[in-house]
């Protein structure tokens, strides 16, 4: 795979994405190019030790005196407990705030050390090395960065940019085969919300994808990013409407997370069964025909994701969707889609519309 480099332009807040493989001893290079401090903060989860240690040495072998934080994974790792035994590492250290940190992990280590850089002495550089698809292609992109209150995820966070992500397509060869098709349901959002041209790639090369073959993963990362990456500068903070458009078939899928019970089902699978529902609700709208939705299921169930629900209470389903429309000022939020590659937003949709489809779909089981 040929190495890419992209840029986000946001003023003085602009940044480099680059997308590589089989470097990621690049990192310390890419670093020292963006920052003059003389220490790294590396925080890391421990299913990517081994990513981390690399990326440890690297920042060594360019100057950095390098410390490093290992972390159980798991999304609990979001919380202000951990936030705070992060700070202390970082008053032992001692950072100053010129101090770098770095987080090798997915969207859980991304947020958690994003926060941390964001809220430590007013703001430290933060260097994104993502090692999920969906980090990749979402989380390390676009400055949100955040940890969960106990009774609402991501509520306590801030926008933060990174001063740049280097992405290495190689660490992917490690995660579990569940995370990353869960990481695809996201790669087939892009698709929908922005891109055909990207629904039809994966459509036509999901069998190198699903091996996880370097041109092909390189290929749909650095779309992704890109689409991203347009979409944060004009958007940055997530108040034109336009970001919204990444939450599609979102909603729903903080529905099906809750129905299912904590952690049985990925947030990437969630997401594939959710675009199924706001697919259906935008054909009961006559926005689509049944054409559009018939052709996201055939694509998510050919990368292996869920597009069926199991028959859970509605009331649980209910709890989680009003707690969205809660968080967004009282207002539900859909994301519909106008065709493969097109969406709108709508915010006046009756409760009872969007219930009539959080159903065992038909022409899907
Ligand atoms: P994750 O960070 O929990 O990673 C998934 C699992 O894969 C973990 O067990 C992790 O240890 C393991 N792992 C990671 N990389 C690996 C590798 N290369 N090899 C082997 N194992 C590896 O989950 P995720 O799906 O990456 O991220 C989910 C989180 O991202 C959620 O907390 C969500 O809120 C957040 N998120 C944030 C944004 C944003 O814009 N900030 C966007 C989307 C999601
Ligand atoms: N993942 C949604 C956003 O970045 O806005």
């Amino acid at each position: 795979m040929m190495s890419s480099s992209l840029r986000v332009q946001l003023g003085e807040r602009s940044y480099e994405i680059f997308v590589t493989s089989n470097d990621l001893a690049g990192v310390g290079r890419f670093a020292r190019e963006r920052v003059n401090g003389s220490a790294a903060f590396v925080i890391a989860d421990e299913n990517v030790l081994a990513h981390a240690k690399t990326v440890e040495a690297s920042l060594r072998q360019n100057g950095f005196r390098a410390a490093m934080a290992v972390r159980p994974s798991g999304e609990a790792q979001k919380s202000l407990e951990v936030a705070a035994e992060l700070y202390d590492r970082l008053v032992d250290l001692p950072a100053d705030r010129r101090t770098l940190v770095v987080a090798v992990g997915g969207g859980v280590i991304g947020d958690l050390a994003g926060f941390v850089a964001a809220t430590y002495a007013r703001g430290l550089p933060l260097l994104m090395v993502p090692t999920t698809l969906l980090a990749m292609v979402d989380s390390s992109i676009g400055g949100k960065v955040a940890v969960n209150h106990p009774r609402a995820k991501n509520m306590i966070g801030v926008f933060h940019q990174p001063i740049g992500v280097w992405i290495d397509t190689s660490t992917l060869t490690t995660l579990p085969e569940r995370e990353y098709r869960s990481g695809l349901a996201e790669v087939v959002k892009y698709g929908v919300i922005l891109d055909l041209g990207l629904f039809e790639y994966i459509e036509k090369h999901t069998l190198e994808i699903l091996r996880r073959e370097p041109a092909a993963v390189g290929h749909i990362v650095c779309r992704c990013c890109e689409l991203k990456a347009r979409i944060v500068e004009q958007d940055e903070r997530d108040e034109s409407g336009l970001r919204a458009v990444l939450n599609y078939g979102h909603t729903f899928a903080h529905a099906f997370e809750t129905a299912a019970g904590y952690g049985a089902w990925l947030h990437g699978e969630a997401v594939a069964a959710g675009m199924v529902c706001a697919s259906r609700l935008a054909e009961r709208r006559g926005l689509v025909p049944r054409e559009v939705t018939e052709r996201q299921i055939r694509l998510l169930r050919a990368v292996g994701l869920p597009v069926t629900i199991e028959p859970w209470p509605k009331d649980q389903m209910l709890v989680a969707m009003r707690a969205d429309k809660k968080a967004l000022g009282g207002k539900m939020r859909y994301i519909l889609p106008r065709r493969i590659g097109a969406v709108e937003l709508f915010d006046d949709i009756p409760e009872e519309e969007a219930q009539a489809v959080l159903t065992v779909q038909r022409g899907a089981s």
